[in-house]
């Protein structure tokens, strides 16, 4: 596989072979091609969202329409769908290689579109795992250097060892950077064979214009009682682990909890089995789910904390930052990213995944005491401002593509 990208030849400022650079006369602003597999808006999508802000002349190419191209040609990019990638987000990333099979014609088309998309630009931007696996020969064959925004951990967890494997050849092979959004992303990129000196971490930066509202306000929106309540605002997905929030509360007669978010990648067999894990604990009158709410910040304000229980390593998490920047006290999952984004539990409570005994207790704890934890949300709020900025990000992101395109 290294041979058929050969990228180790990469300049200091990771220029690949063959790239083609500035030439008197050009424009000094690099056309990029940004990358998506989905349209659907997770948390990797707003992060593109923004990242584009300000590359509005820039092109776009999305396996699937969706939010994500409106968004996109919202912002001005010239937006191009492809022909047959409908349906192809639903391939599930840990997925055996043998289940892409039958769809193999449709990726094959894909990619020799993105290198006719490739062609007319300086730089190829792919944007989460799929995205990069069918961009990584097109831009190498288009001569275009090529940044990976990697979303993910890449551990046994998340991936299987093949998928795994694959992904760090092709990466150390034909990327020019690979762009992860925490230290906790790129350890494990390492761990997985991939090239240290290939990595820039870009924390991820939100821009949040958040009304601060008064919590009766919103309780009363929703129709909920005052008195204890958590939230949950994460998608459904069993590494996200509502489950674990479910069982917490059996333990916590007086507290109520909202489950915000939807099963966005076909977890609809979980969701299913959170409402029934509801029902079996007699928790209907105490769990509300909201389903998919395009107004999470602003119901964080409606709630005394807000839980992030992912159960495997979490590669950012953009609804911790959310949290913090809303001032609410958040109670973290130390698994991936979350210890580096609360300071070590400066700023957020820290409990061990899959323990719902531990979130338990944690709760009861801050509802015993809330003036205790004042000064850590206020903290958190302040490190949410300073570290976690959607302009910092830009800035981050613009200096890489303008360095990989050879125009500094
Ligand atoms: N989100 C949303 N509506 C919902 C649930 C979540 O808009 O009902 C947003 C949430 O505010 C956050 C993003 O989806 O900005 C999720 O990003 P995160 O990085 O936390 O996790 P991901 O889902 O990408 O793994
Ligand atoms: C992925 C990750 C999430 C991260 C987001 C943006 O969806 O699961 O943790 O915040 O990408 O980087």
């Amino acid at each position: 596989m290294t041979g058929a990208c050969p990228a180790d030849g990469l300049s200091e400022h990771g220029i690949a072979p063959g790239a083609r650079l500035a030439e008197p006369g050009r424009s000094a602003r690099p056309r990029v091609l940004f990358v998506s597999h989905t349209g659907t808006m997770s948390g990797a999508e707003l992060v593109l969202r923004d990242a584009v802000r300000p590359w509005t002349d820039a092109r776009a190419f999305l396996f699937e329409d969706g939010a994500l191209g409106e968004a996109l040609r919202g912002l001005g990019l010239e937006t191009r769908v492809a022909r047959r990638g409908a349906g192809l987000s639903g391939l599930r990333r840990d997925a055996s290689p043998m289940r892409a099979l039958p769809v193999l014609k449709r990726l094959a088309a894909i990619a020799v579109e993105i290198f006719g998309a490739a062609r007319d630009c300086d730089v190829v931007y792919a944007n989460s795992q799929k995205a990069f696996l069918l961009s990584a020969l097109p831009a190498r064959l288009a001569g275009r250097p090529l940044i990976w925004h990697l979303h993910d951990i890449l551990d046994g967890a998340h991936f299987g060892r093949v998928q795994r494997a694959v992904q760090v050849r092709l990466a150390n092979a034909c990327a020019a950077r690979v762009v992860v959004p925490s230290r906790a992303a790129a350890d494990a990129f390492v761990r997985a064979g991939g090239r240290p000196s290939r990595i820039t971490v870009v924390p991820n930066g939100l821009d949040l214009d958040l009304d601060p509202r008064p919590q009766t306000a919103l309780r009363a929106e929703l129709g909920l009682p005052a008195g204890p309540l958590v939230g949950v605002f994460s998608r459904l997905a069993p590494w996200k682990g509502q489950d674990v929030v479910i069982d917490a509360l059996a333990a916590l007669p007086d507290v109520r909890c909202i489950v915000v978010g939807a099963a966005l990648f076909g977890e609809d067999a979980y969701a299913a089995d959170l409402r029934a894990r509801v029902a079996a604990r007699g928790l209907a009158h105490r769990v509300l789910f909201l389903g998919q709410r395009a107004d999470v910040p602003r119901l964080m304000q409606a709630v005394d904390a807000v839980v992030h229980p992912s159960v495997d390593p979490e590669p950012f998490g953009r609804t911790l930052v959310e949290a913090m920047l809303a001032g609410v006290p958040v109670i973290a999952t130390d698994a991936g990213a979350s210890a580096e984004i609360l300071d070590d539990g400066a700023a957020g409570i820290l409990v061990p995944p899959r323990r719902p005994d531990r979130l338990a207790a944690a709760l009861a704890d801050l509802f015993a005491d809330p003036d205790a934890v004042v000064a850590r949300t206020r903290l958190a709020r302040a490190r949410a401002l300073s570290h976690y900025g959607a302009a910092a990000m830009q800035r981050d992101l613009a200096t890489l593509i303008l360095q990989v395109s050879g125009r500094p």
